[in-house]
């Protein structure tokens, strides 16, 4: 293990899973970058779909000039679709205040999806409170007809125009420098585009939180028609990050898929597509592109442990998995393994990945580790996609989870009974741990966390007192045991059960007086989310 997670664990003696977030939240900020599509007007079909993580969730949108509408009611896992007024698809360039505001009683996730004719961008709109202040700004793929200089004019003609970043701001007043020089002033929930001109420098910098989306509107020359290009930024970092690729991205394009690498801010790099080496390192952004998909990429610091998949009506939806390859067995959809998956190696790495067929909605999560998941879909023969809503970032063999699990090692030793009241307090129980696969998880937890000056601890097993019989705290049969050699002795030995934590021991139980002064093992159950 590495030695400052060690220290973190030793400090802390208590197991609360990971603190990073999800894409889960109440508030969200969302914008519908321009679309041409055809060269002729038409309306956009552009809608948002929120999926809810709890029961009775309310759940209100509110269009840039308009009163607030009145709050819908989402259950847990369901997920509905809003369609987007017309006049919300941005135009041009310049400032504009066409944003919608998404606010929720209780956590839910959004993506944004944007269609006209056969055009469809898809993002995943992360919470306004994991919003950055700071973004890097990808290079610029070559794209015939529009980004090669000769092509680009910065007039009216913005199909013909240079890429465009939309900077939408947050709830404060806020000043956005791009580049080197361009300072610009937003009000609360308001929104400026700006075209990429120069590669001088790559960042945005502002002084409250921003979204910003990266995009072209008429990327995808075919046949007379143009479709819309874009992807959502992540916040900016400063860290070294890896970023997997998957080989099928690169499918029938493999010499026109590549990796947009901005770092730090100065340094720009376009990689082509690597047959032999599915990894990139990188201080910054990675987005993926190939003709038609800019993809945002996740880095390996930003794996989730459960992804919400959902179905676009009449497109071919799928998941994108890649998971260490010794670990696929953990991949689960629902409460099922994952169905004939058929992994593809990433070379160089020890990851595989998959491209999965998904139906109405898919809760996939994995058992033991973290792993990336996109959303994608296909229309016609291109293709679009986003990384997919991260519910959560601890993994579970139960599930999926909302709220990890909680392990404590009391910091008092007292009676067995004592011990009850301690973890109480807490909100916690004093563990009851009926099934063997529970039992060796939390050991292999206390391993974790135990500071060797605890040796043994009480858990939530004793005699009743009228029958002499063994029962758990929960009202859970007791079956798989553990007992120590010689133990459980009779009821003169002892009436609770105390767990052994020296080292060699492998938890073993022994009966004794309840009495006693131990220190004991607290626990809260995980909520799983089931859509
Ligand atoms: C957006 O709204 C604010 C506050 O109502 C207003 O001051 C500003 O001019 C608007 N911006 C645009 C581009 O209309
Ligand atoms: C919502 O999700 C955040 C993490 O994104 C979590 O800290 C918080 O407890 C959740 N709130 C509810 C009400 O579940
Ligand atoms: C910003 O810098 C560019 C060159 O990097 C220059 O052409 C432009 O005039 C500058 N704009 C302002 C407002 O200073
Ligand atoms: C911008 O940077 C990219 C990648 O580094 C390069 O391919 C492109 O030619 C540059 N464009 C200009 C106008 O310098
Ligand atoms: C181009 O579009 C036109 C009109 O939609 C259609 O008739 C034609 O078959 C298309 N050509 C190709 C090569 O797809
Ligand atoms: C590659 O082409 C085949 C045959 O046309 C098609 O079935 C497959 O979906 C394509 N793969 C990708 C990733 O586009
Ligand atoms: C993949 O999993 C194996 C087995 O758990 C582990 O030893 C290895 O370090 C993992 N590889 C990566 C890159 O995480
Ligand atoms: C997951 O299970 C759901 C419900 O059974 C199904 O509709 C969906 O296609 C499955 N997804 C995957 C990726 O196997
Ligand atoms: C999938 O969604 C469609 C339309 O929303 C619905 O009619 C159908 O019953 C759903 N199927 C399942 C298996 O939930
Ligand atoms: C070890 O844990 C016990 C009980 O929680 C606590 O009293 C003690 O201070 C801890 N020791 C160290 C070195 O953290």
């Amino acid at each position: 293990m590495f030695p400052a997670l060690l220290v973190f664990f030793l400090l802390a003696a208590e197991s609360i899973g990971t603190l990073a977030e999800d894409s889960t939240g109440l508030n969200f900020i969302v914008a519908f970058p321009e679309n041409i599509a055809n060269y002729y007007p038409g309306d956009p079909q552009n809608k948002v779909r929120i999926t809810a993580m709890n029961d009775n969730t309310q759940v209100t949108l509110q269009w840039f000039n308009n009163a607030p509408g009145g709050p819908d009611t989402l259950n847990k896992g369901q997920t509905r679709e809003y369609p987007v007024d017309v006049k919300m698809e941005l135009r041009k360039t310049g400032f504009s205040n066409k944003t919608l505001k998404i606010t929720s009683t209780k956590n839910i996730t959004v993506q944004a999806i944007n269609c006209k004719k056969t055009s469809t961008q898809t993002a995943l709109v992360m919470p306004t409170d994991q919003l950055g202040t700071k973004y890097f700004i990808p290079p610029i793929p070559n794209i015939q007809g529009t980004t090669v200089p000769s092509d680009i004019v910065t007039t009216d003609v913005t199909e013909r125009a240079p890429f465009k970043l939309v900077i939408v701001n947050t709830d404060k007043v806020n000043h956005v420098t791009v580049g080197n020089n361009q300072t610009i002033a937003l009000h609360p929930y308001e929104l400026s585009q700006v075209w990429v001109r120069d590669n001088a420098s790559r960042t945005v910098q502002a002084d409250n939180a921003v979204a910003v989306l990266f995009g072209h509107t008429c990327a995808m020359k075919d046949n007379c028609t143009c479709g819309q290009l874009y992807a959502t930024l992540p916040p900016a970092n400063n860290e070294m990050l890896k970023f997997y690729i998957p080989p099928i991205l690169a499918q029938n394009a493999s010499d026109k898929a590549f990796v947009l690498l901005s770092e730090r801010g100065s340094i720009t790099r376009v990689l082509a597509f690597n047959k032999d080496l599915q990894l990139v390192e990188a201080a910054g952004t990675a987005i993926f592109y190939r003709p038609g998909l800019l993809l945002t990429l996740i880095p390996e610091t930003d794996f989730g442990s459960c992804y919400v998949v959902n179905t676009v009506p009449d497109m071919q939806t799928f998941a994108l998995i890649v998971v260490n390859k010794s670990l696929t067995d953990g991949v689960h959809n629902g409460t099922l393994p994952l169905q004939n998956p058929r992994w593809q190696e990433l070379k160089g790495t020890e990851y595989v990945s998959t491209l999965v067929a998904v139906g109405n909605q898919s809760v996939i999560w994995h058992a033991s580790s973290k792993m990336a998941v996109y959303f994608l879909g296909k229309k016609d023969n291109a293709w679009f996609g986003n990384p997919a809503p991260v519910i959560s970032k601890t993994p579970d063999f139960r599930g999926c989870v909302l709220a990890p699990e909680v392990v404590k090692i009391a910091d008092v030793a007292v009676g067995w009974r004592e011990s009850l009241k301690y973890c109480n307090d807490k909100g916690l129980n004093l563990i009851s741990f009926p099934k063997a696969q529970l039992q060796s998880h939390i050991y292999g937890k206390i391993l974790q966390l135990n500071n060797h000056t605890v040796q043994e601890v009480w858990i939530g097993m004793r005699r009743s007192s009228r029958t002499g019989e063994w029962y758990w705290l929960n009202q859970e049969p007791v079956s798989a045991t553990n007992w120590d050699e010689g133990e459980p002795g009779t009821i003169f030995d002892g009436m609770c059960v105390l767990m052994s934590l020296e080292t060699g021991k492998d938890f073993v139980w022994s009966g004794k007086d309840c009495c006693m002064a131990a220190y004991s093992i607290c626990y809260k159950e995980p909520v799983l989310f089931w859509g």
